[in-house]
């Protein structure tokens, strides 16, 4: 048994049978209509240091679009999707190999955790008890930490029952790089025919503890390997954002974006003001937004246009965050198929919760107790015209 998902844009519509409301009184509508043609491969990619083998899973839908995922840190590595003429390119960054993913440090496509983004000075209190975690990122712990980061382990993975999507299981046991509980979860990857990849994660614990998981694929619309996105324009439904200190820890202010170079309210080239934060933290982009939808339902988060492909990413999120990352620390290293990731060549929207919020109690709440289930939804859909 086969389906697939078929997804349109209404304005202002009232219908329920869509996946939920977005903002701007759009609605993105969902009917689920069997078909024949979704198809998952399943081969090798290759095995690990420690001799696991790492699977990889390509998805196709109707229209020629084709994702693949691979199995070490339930992965996006590859998606090839057509420009407004036709021309197929791969769009995201990733390695040919499981010794490239081995030796990359800039976290190419991943499923990132237990706790994406930093967690200062490398420790939090919960109960009155203090964990420490390892520092990986000057005096913080970055993405989940060092060794058995959800990046780094391999997961296991199936096809869904729906015939078009991907489903990723991993058991992260009691103080896994440091964190509480045996964390159970699962990552979902959904292709369907309107170029709309839907990545769906859920977790329970058997102990309180922070969880804070995203993708983080980096995306250059007009081909991974192309020089720049300094030409890609971005709009993101934010009009605050979360200011850093040196280390990129959030002060704890909610800013308003109104007059700096992190408004993105319309449509502006992401080169356009960067260099206005070049000696800034972070050095240009690395940034967290608040999004104006907050409820935990289904809605727009940012665009981001190509104008020479005609490729348009729209993302789409339950969280109430996204970390909009620049490339500003890629420095040319080799990726898939020969080809080189320049300095700010690619970005990343990493929908999630605030960075250190498990030290923050004035941002939305990240710790999970035992009988409550982590969800997270994020829709990535590129078009082109
Ligand atoms: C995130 C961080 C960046 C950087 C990248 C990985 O997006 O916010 O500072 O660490 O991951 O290189």
């Amino acid at each position: 048994m086969s389906a697939k998902w078929s997804v349109t844009f209404e304005k202002n519509s009232i219908k329920r049978n869509f996946w939920q409301r977005s903002a701007l009184g759009t609605c993105l509508c969902l009917a689920l209509a069997a078909t024949a043609n979704a198809e998952v491969t399943v081969s090798d990619f290759g095995k690990t240091a420690d001799g696991v083998t790492v699977k990889q899973f390509t998805l196709k839908n109707a229209k020629g679009v084709i994702v693949k995922l691979i199995s070490r840190g339930a992965t996006l590595s590859e998606w090839h999707v057509p420009d407004k003429t036709g021309k197929v390119d791969d769009v995201v960054f990733g390695y040919d190999n499981i010794a490239g993913y081995e030796s990359g440090t800039s976290y190419f496509g991943c499923t990132t955790g237990r706790v994406a983004n930093r967690i200062a000075g490398a420790k939090f209190t919960l109960d009155g008890k203090e964990y420490k975690l390892a520092a990986n990122d000057g005096p913080n712990t970055l993405h989940g930490g060092v060794k058995r980061s959800l990046d780094k382990v391999v997961w296991e993975g199936k096809p869904t029952a729906s015939g078009n999507g991907v489903e990723f299981t991993y058991t992260s046991p009691d103080l896994e790089e440091g964190f509480p509980g045996e964390l159970k979860i699962k990552t979902t990857y959904t292709l369907n025919d309107e170029g709309a990849l839907r990545i769906d994660y859920e977790a329970t614990t058997n102990k309180t503890t922070p969880v804070n998981i995203c993708n983080h694929a980096y995306f250059n619309l007009a081909g991974a390997g192309s020089p720049t996105i300094n030409d890609h324009e971005i709009k993101i439904l934010a009009d605050r954002y979360t200011p850093v200190d040196d280390v990129l820890i959030p002060t704890g202010q909610l800013a308003p974006v109104a007059g700096t170079p992190f408004d993105f309210r319309d449509f502006h080239k992401i080169g356009e003001r960067v260099a206005q934060l070049n000696d800034k933290p972070g050095k240009g982009y690395d940034h967290n937004y608040v999004l104006n939808s907050q409820n935990g339902s289904l809605a727009l988060a940012a665009q981001v246009r190509e104008p020479r492909s005609g490729r348009m990413l729209s993302v789409l999120t339950t969280e109430p965050g996204i970390q909009f990352y620049g490339g500003n620390f890629l420095n040319g290293a080799n990726g898939k198929g020969g080809k080189t990731y320049a300095h700010r060549s690619g970005f990343c929207l990493e929908t999630q919760h605030y960075p250190n919020s498990v030290n923050t109690p004035s941002f939305p709440n990240t710790v999970l107790k035992p009988g409550e289930t982590y969800k997270h939804t994020v829709v990535y859909q590129i078009t082109a015209q």
